[in-house]
């Protein structure tokens, strides 16, 4: 099973300066190198959308994903509208009053995806996430936009953290499993541990942030994903960068 998650897009509306970065020619170059990498699956983990969620943009990126004729998942990220999400993608059985998440079962793995547009896990899908959890004992895979955890980024974690991050670990460290989660939003690489969590960040179709600031400084403009792959029951997963 091999999934390439792509995080980040931010794309704005067709001609806005989104600070000066061609994100779309971005998310096009990294398009351009996935089927060489053979994927199953395609996941896009939030922050499509450069400020605010917008159809015209979801449209186009779902015009860009459906030539590519590779099965994808796509989860909400703050800069994301899931409503709309839901609408352009014809995701409407997965939204549920307003939140996007679910299960799918990707060649034979059981995958969570969580939204956490919010800037939380609401206390809904908490529940529903625990009842996931309780019925699945056994390592799993989960995506999210927010890592739940502190990454060590100064910046994103005093401004942008995952504002119920002890209720969501709470309810993750008490799976009898090892979970493995994969996020963006911090627009870094990144592999944070703690308990049976093991948190990937992947970088940004956008720009990285500058790991010891604490105000908001770039890092480099290099842009990438992260192929993750399960083979006999092992998880390896690396990131690419263009
Ligand atoms: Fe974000």
């Amino acid at each position: 099973m091999r999934i390439l998650q792509i995080t980040d897009l931010h794309l704005g509306l067709e001609g806005e300066d989104t600070n000066g970065v061609d994100v779309r020619a971005n998310f096009d170059k990294i398009l351009k190198e996935v089927p060489e990498h053979q994927p199953d699956h395609i996941v896009i983990s939030g922050d499509l959308c450069f400020r605010d969620g917008d159809p015209n943009i979801y449209s186009w990126i779902k015009e860009k994903l459906d030539h590519l004729t590779i099965p994808y998942d796509l989860i909400s990220g703050n800069h994301d509208n899931p409503s709309m999400i839901a609408k352009t993608f014809a995701y409407n059985g997965r939204l549920k009053e307003g939140e996007l998440y679910y299960t799918n079962v990707i060649e034979g793995e059981f995958i969570i995806f969580l939204d956490t547009t919010t800037g939380v896990v609401s206390q809904k899908q908490l529940n529903w996430l625990k009842e996931q959890l309780a019925a699945h004992q056994e390592e799993l895979i989960i995506f999210m936009h927010h890592p739940p955890l502190i990454g060590g980024v100064p910046f994103m974690d005093s401004k942008h953290y995952l504002r119920n991050m002890d209720e969501v670990q709470a309810v993750l460290t008490a799976h009898p499993y090892n979970l493995t989660i994969f996020t963006g939003h911090y627009h870094v690489e990144k592999t944070i541990r703690y308990k049976n969590l093991e948190v990937n960040i992947t970088p940004s179709c956008f720009f990285q942030i500058d790991q010891q600031s604490r105000e908001f400084k770039v890092d480099h403009y290099r842009v990438g994903f992260r192929k993750i792959e399960v083979e006999n029951k092992m998880l390896r997963h690396s990131v690419c960068y263009l």
